[in-house]
């Protein structure tokens, strides 16, 4: 019996395992991104990065409900120009740093990835469920997603990774569009619009309303998207939405997923990352199997 091999290849990124921390959590600070990489994650990526400081929205701006939770930070990020130092911090980590950004325009994208300077990939945000004019609000228009990818892939020397919403009718549509503007993968997905109201004094209890849900909730739903992506597109798949356990990470991987990214479960677990990648040896080393056996094997099983 041979040994699985953990270590991938990721659109030209060497990484020692398929889990990375995902965009938004614990990722504004140098120093905490290099705390993770040293956790045992295959790569980490930033919080997201915009054009101008951004504070946030008012608290709350985040709930723990029972099932996931609930987050409407606002973008809050010290911009690409305060940036630099933060992730030169990061990138002593020995881990890939990838650059999640976000903008409004192609233009603005491709300033950000001229003025940061040592990204070993870059996540275009196109996804944030309730800003008014960034994330989501570009991301569900499969015109501008080309648009937006091609600027960023014109202007960077380094792969682009494009983050989709499943808030929209159809994700396959805009993960083709992706593809069109020249991604060289698409990850699935961002969160789930939604809201919490206090029944005992009737307020909404985020500041910003409305939010995003992430967790154990919405992982059925990123299971579907990220099967529904591998078989529309000749792209790699990134699986992020809710896992918090090797067997969430498999069945990801089994829709499709050529690797995993972990966000909300880090809330409750900080040694997640180590955890799920020696479970996931184990659980292929028992089974005489390597990560591309079981990439997309649900799509053998069934008629297509
Ligand atoms: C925020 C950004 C996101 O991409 C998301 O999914 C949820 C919240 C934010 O900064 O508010």
């Amino acid at each position: 019996m041979t040994q699985p091999e953990l270590s991938i290849e990721l659109t030209g990124l060497g990484m020692k395992n398929p889990v990375i921390l995902a965009a938004g959590i614990l990722g504004t600070t140098g120093a905490s991104l290099k705390r993770i990489a040293g956790s045992g994650v295959g790569a980490v990526i930033t919080k997201s990065i915009g054009t101008i400081p951004e504070k946030g929205h008012p608290n709350p701006s985040l709930v723990a409900l029972e099932c996931g939770l609930l987050n409407a930070m606002g973008l809050p990020n010290p911009s690409y120009k305060e940036f630099n130092d933060e992730l030169a911090t990061a990138k002593e980590g020995d881990v890939p740093v990838i650059v999640s950004i976000f903008g409004s325009h192609p233009d603005e994208f491709s300033e950000i990835i001229e003025g940061l300077e040592g990204a070993d990939a870059f996540e275009l945000n196109l996804s944030c469920p309730h800003s008014q004019q960034y994330g989501a609000a570009v991301g569900t228009d499969p015109v501008l997603v080309e648009k937006i990818t091609k600027a960023a892939k014109t202007t960077a020397s380094v792969p682009i990774w494009v983050k989709l919403t499943p808030n929209v009718t159809d994700i396959v549509t805009i993960g083709e569009a992706a593809s069109r503007g020249g991604a060289d993968a698409v990850v699935a997905i961002n969160t789930i619009r939604s809201m919490a109201i206090d029944i005992h004094s009737g307020y909404p209890i985020l500041g910003n309303l409305y939010g995003g849900l992430s967790g154990a909730a919405i992982r059925p739903v990123a299971v579907k998207c990220v099967y529904d992506l591998y078989r529309a597109l000749d792209i790699p798949v990134i699986g992020v939405g809710g896992v918090s356990k090797w067997e969430d990470a498999v069945e990801m991987m089994m829709a499709g997923a050529s690797a995993v990214q972990i966000g909300s479960a880090i809330y409750d677990n900080f040694t997640i990352f180590s955890e799920i990648s020696e479970a996931l040896f184990t659980f292929l080393k028992s089974r005489d199997l390597n990560l591309g056996d079981i990439i997309g094997i649900a799509h053998k099983k069934v008629k297509q």
